[in-house]
């Protein structure tokens, strides 16, 4: 694991002073570009879930729904429930999903964003993992589980690909968080 983490380090882009100046952003695009390092990272989120959850891959064993937070979240959750033999539900930024939805606000650099779930998503009990790209300030993620946390839903833990960890973003979830990467001291990751 060490090893392929290594890889996936390798494989990340910093493009300084974006979206805005001062900031140091981690692209993780180069990841899914190449085929060898996109199957490297689905491989090393997998091991790690299966490895901290023990769950059992391939097998509807321990995780019943995986969370995949708008957008980049997208790019790998789906993929991650189909190898665990979970379901995959999306959170998404608001005014985009039908029917009856919930709602959690939380802090962005410049004022407040909202998160949305669809409210039959999670059957109460469901044991559910939170995967994102980054953790940055743990807004996003913070939301995502109180999403969770309303419907019921056991939230057995969170993980990213990469974590700032300077701006304890962590301190602020209440279930285990899990990463395969540090960020550097002046990376930040805004832009949404
Ligand atoms: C980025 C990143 C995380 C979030 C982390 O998403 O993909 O989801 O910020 O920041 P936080 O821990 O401070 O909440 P962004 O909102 O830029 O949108 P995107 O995923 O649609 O690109
Ligand atoms: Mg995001």
């Amino acid at each position: 694991l060490a090893n392929l983490n290594a890889t996936l380090k390798n494989g990340l882009r910093q493009f300084p002073d974006f979206p805005e100046k001062g900031i140091l952003f981690e692209d993780i695009m180069p990841l899914f570009a190449d085929h060898a390092l996109h199957s490297s990272l689905i491989q090393a989120l997998e091991l790690k879930i299966a490895d901290v959850f023990n769950t059992k891959l391939g097998e509807s064993s321990d995780v019943d729904i995986v969370i995949g937070l708008e957008s980049r979240g997208f790019l790998f959750g789906p993929t991650l429930a189909l190898r665990l033999g979970a379901g995959f539900v999306p959170v998404r930024k608001p005014g985009k999903l039908p029917g009856k939805t919930i709602k959690a606000t939380f802090k962005k650099e410049y004022g407040e964003d909202v998160f949305e779930m669809q409210g039959d998503a999670i059957k109460e009990g469901q044991k559910v993992v939170i995967v994102d790209d980054i953790i940055a300030t743990g807004g996003s993620a913070q939301a995502a589980g109180s999403l969770v946390h309303q419907l019921g839903g056991k939230l057995l833990g969170y993980v990213f690909l990469m974590e700032l960890d300077f701006l304890k973003g962590r301190d602020k979830l209440d279930a285990p968080v899990y990463t395969l990467l540090s960020g550097q001291e002046e990376a930040l990751n805004q832009g949404g």
